[in-house]
């Protein structure tokens, strides 16, 4: 029996708007239709292949994560909000992320916890490096294509933003706009480590956003 090649982890960062999920969604088709067995994962992805209960469960972990009522938010707490993102990478690594891998499918991973890390490296109510070490058991992506922008651009393209997006520090766009700038730097802080590959998309089309990345991805991964 042969064993297949494991397949590489691709995945995308940068703040609020900076057009991750647009790339996903973008090199998922093209690394299809180049002929790649790839999957787009993202938050709501909570199919675990031929397991209903396992799926079951998955699902009702990101309900709580992801489907809550806005207002309990603040009502839990920093610490929990860290914890309860901790379990729901762990779960989607563990149960979606590895066994894909293990199968020799690529795997594109809109919204990784970098972001996260980001967040929280902000956020001075956590002791700095806790976010960090919840998330340092997860799968080290081949690839993180790290989307720049500045967050002023960021707010046009998206027109309006969540109070998250503006670390619950107000309303206005300057609230959404030094918090990024904030978010920015802490990623910047992480694109030393192995894998992270920058590209500045101020003025760029998502044409030339993707163009960009499969530039990147094909030599580093040994595609074609
Ligand atoms: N290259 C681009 N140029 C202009 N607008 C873009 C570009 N990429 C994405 N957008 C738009 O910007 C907004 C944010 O993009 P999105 O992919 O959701 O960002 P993120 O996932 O990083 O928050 C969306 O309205 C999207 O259609
Ligand atoms: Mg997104």
């Amino acid at each position: 029996m042969t064993v297949p090649s494991a397949g590489r982890l691709i995945t995308v960062a940068g703040i609020d708007g900076a057009g991750k999920s647009t790339l996903a969604a973008a090199l998922h088709s093209a690394l299809n239709n180049a002929g790649h067995d790839a999957v787009l994962i993202g938050k709501h992805t909570t199919e675990v292949p031929a397991d209903a209960a396992l799926s079951a469960y998955l699902d009702s972990l990101n309900a709580i994560v992801y489907r809550r009522d806005q207002t309990v938010g603040a009502a839990c707490g920093e610490h929990y909000w860290l914890f309860a993102l901790a379990a729901w990478y762990s779960l989607q690594d563990r149960l979606v992320i590895q066994p894909a891998l293990k199968a020799g499918t690529h795997v594109i991973l809109d919204n990784s916890h970098h972001k996260i890390i980001a967040r929280y490296a902000a956020n001075p109510s956590v002791p700095p490096g806790l976010a960090r070490q919840v998330f340092a058991h997860l799968t080290s992506a081949d690839l993180v294509l790290f989307l720049r922008i500045s967050p002023g651009e960021a707010l046009r393209r998206k027109g309006g933003f969540t109070p998250l997006e503006a670390g619950r520090t107000g309303h206005t766009g300057d609230a959404f706009v030094s918090y990024q700038d904030d978010v920015s730097a802490r990623l910047r802080e992480q694109a030393g480590q192995e894998g992270w590959v920058p590209i500045d998309v101020t003025g760029l089309t998502p044409g030339s956003v993707l163009d960009q990345a499969l530039a990147s991805l094909a030599p580093r991964l040994g595609f074609t």
